[in-house]
């Protein structure tokens, strides 16, 4: 019995303990992560993937599927989709 006790209070602990775990860690993912992390994914889409064929292709210049501004330098320079594209019609991290 007062080994029950201690057992709870030792699991309830634990939990407190996870918690705080992640909230340090979901409050210390620096901001530069998302401009690491997305870019990688809206290029997967965005140029001219096979799988989302309606998406707009930044890599090209003209036709249907181009975008209104040519991303050729966007893409060399490597620079963070998120820096103008801050309200896309989808979420930042999309997989849909
Ligand atoms: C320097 C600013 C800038 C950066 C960085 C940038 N874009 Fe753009 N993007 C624009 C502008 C301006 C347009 C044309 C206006 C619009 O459609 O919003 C555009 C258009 C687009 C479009 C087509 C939208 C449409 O409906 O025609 C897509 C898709 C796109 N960008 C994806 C990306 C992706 C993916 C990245 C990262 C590799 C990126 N952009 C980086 C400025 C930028
Ligand atoms: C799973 C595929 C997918 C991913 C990942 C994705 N997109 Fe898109 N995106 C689309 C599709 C499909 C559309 C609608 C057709 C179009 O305009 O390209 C769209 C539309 C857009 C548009 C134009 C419409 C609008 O609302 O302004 C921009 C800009 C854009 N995406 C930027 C991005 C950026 C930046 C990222 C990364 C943060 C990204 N996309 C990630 C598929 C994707």
């Amino acid at each position: 019995m007062p080994c029950r006790s201690w057992n709870r209070g030792y699991v309830k602990r634990k939990v407190a303990g996870l918690n705080e775990v992640y909230l340090q860690v979901a409050n210390q993912i620096p901001d530069d992560i998302e401009a690491k992390i997305n870019p990688a994914a809206c290029i997967s889409c965005h140029t001219g993937s096979t799988k989302i064929p309606e998406a707009k292709n930044i890599l090209l210049t003209s036709g249907e599927l181009a975008p209104m501004l040519p991303h050729k330098e966007q893409l060399q320079n490597n620079i963070s989709c998120l820096d103008c594209h801050q309200n896309m019609g989808h979420s930042k991290t999309t997989q849909t």
